[in-house]
């Protein structure tokens, strides 16, 4: 609001008071040449009606005052607190490639291929954020595999295997405790879950598995295939195609292995080139800040 109307308001006062101060001063001095008495009552409404609107568009000025400044001093905060979250995702992420470079490759692909199977399967934009999220994040407790596990060539013992498979618990507490990546840690909790129920941490059966942890599982897997391994070699987008399709209904949701089928072998192989060749990807890490509770 502007000052001008504070002003005419104040000045319209003024000039009632003085102008009711004057017809006060002629009836009581002047009685002959007072106004008449209702000319002089209706001064008084209008200069008390004249009073009650400055004070009201005074009081409204500073409202609009005092919510512009709450405003300005809201989205300094935002910005500070999405700085900061942007920090610790970032932190988190540097700490995975620094510990090692290659699961940070396998995340990068498999978020670019589970972005690309929830978008195929119709899922609003918030789900392909947080299937992203998660492609980035799922495998971040890797970090506390020791190196003997991580790199082994041969098979793992019993006892490595209980390691590695305690890994989306791991990272499921880790990621639980950033409020803002809080919508990610179900589904790390849940990516190795399979459709027949034989899965790890719950074993969760079919359709109870949520959706995105399911499609989670197609893109994880397919990437696990077609990555060289300290114990074996990559496989081709076509054998792991095949194979994924054998185990459709079995490790697999049958409707995320249909939409793989139509995203096609040739779509898949273009994302992993995409991601060899650091082009960019449909959504960056930092973006992903936004998909928390934040927006
Ligand atoms: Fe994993
Ligand atoms: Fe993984």
């Amino acid at each position: 609001m502007k000052k001008k109307p504070l002003v005419l308001g104040v000045m319209a006062v003024v000039i009632a008071y003085l102008a009711g101060a004057y017809f006060l001063y002629r009836k009581l001095f002047f009685p002959i040449l007072a106004p008449p008495e209702e000319l002089t009552y209706l001064w008084v409404v209008i200069s008390g009606f004249l009073l009650f609107l400055t004070f009201s568009l005074y009081h409204i000025f500073i409202f609009r005052r005092q919510l512009r400044e709450h405003k300005d001093r809201q989205k300094k905060n935002y910005s500070k607190l999405r700085k900061a979250n942007e920090g610790a995702l970032k932190a988190l992420i540097h700490a995975l490639d620094y510990r090692d470079h290659d699961t940070w490759d396998h995340s990068i692909r498999v978020a670019a291929y589970g972005t690309a199977l929830a978008e195929h399967m119709g899922l609003p934009q918030s789900e392909l954020e947080k299937i992203a999220l998660v492609g980035y994040l799922h495998d971040i407790c890797k970090i506390g595999v020791p190196d003997r596990i991580l790199l082994k060539k041969t098979k793992l013992l019993p006892e490595e295997w209980e390691m590695i498979k305690r890994h989306p618990e791991l990272g499921y507490d880790i990621i639980r405790q950033l409020e803002f990546l809080n919508n990610a840690a179900d589904i790390i909790l849940l990516h190795h879950e399979r459709y027949d129920g034989s899965g790890y941490p719950l074993g969760l059966k079919g359709e109870k598995i949520p959706l995105l942890a399911r499609i989670f599982a197609v893109a994880d897997a397919l990437d696990a295939m077609t990555s060289e391994r300290p114990y074996r070699a990559a496989r081709s987008m076509a054998e792991a195609f095949a194979e994924v399709r054998s185990l459709s209904g079995v490790q697999f949701c049958p409707k995320c292995v249909r939409a793989l089928d139509e995203l096609g072998i040739e779509h898949l192989s273009r994302l992993q080139q995409d991601v060899k060749n650091q082009r960019t990807m449909k959504f960056q890490p930092e973006d992903l800040v936004a998909c928390s509770d934040l927006s």
